[in-house]
């Protein structure tokens, strides 16, 4: 498992001890570690050498950046127009049912955490959602529930 100093490092090297190594720096660590804790960011500030109140606000303004404990698969389902006419409601709440938990919360045995999105760009094959890296659309309630049984047997 990489630390977060062997990140926060790399990403000096690559960018310089800089407020532009910032962003990348909690990228990775959210790659890493699926989110951001106090104590992480705190580390990030020293390294950098910029305030804490630097480092939290840019955690926070950006969504895809998690401030809490999140499961091993982040779901985000998008919430943009198009997904939003095509249904995206339907797809919400089969999510929330099959996995019995509300946007916004991780799953007891922290597989799954469930989030919204803005547009991913599959307007035209809305809704859509993202497991990870990957991308799912033309989504139906029986196609998200196949999807999530997928991810419950086979990626573990
Ligand atoms: S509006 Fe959902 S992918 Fe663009």
């Amino acid at each position: 498992m990489v630390e977060i100093s062997e990140i926060i490092e790399k990403n000096i090297q690559e960018y310089g001890k800089d407020r532009k190594a910032l962003l990348p720096i909690l990228q990775n660590i959210v790659y890493e570690k699926r989110y951001l804790s106090e104590d992480t960011l705190v580390q990030v500030a020293k390294s950098l050498d910029i305030s804490s109140a630097t480092v939290f606000g840019t955690a926070s303004f950006y969504s895809f950046l998690g401030l809490e404990p999140r499961g091993k698969h982040l779901v985000r389902v998008c919430k943009t127009i198009v997904c939003d006419m095509n249904g995206k409601d339907e797809i919400m709440s089969t999510l929330e049912k099959t996995l019995d938990i509300k946007f916004g919360e991780t799953t007891g045995d922290k597989k799954f955490t469930l989030l919204t999105t803005n547009c991913l760009g599959w307007c035209a094959n809305g809704p859509a959602m993202l497991i990870d890296d990957d991308v799912y659309t033309d989504l139906t309630p029986d196609k998200v529930i196949e999807i999530i049984q997928s991810y419950k047997k086979e990626r573990e």
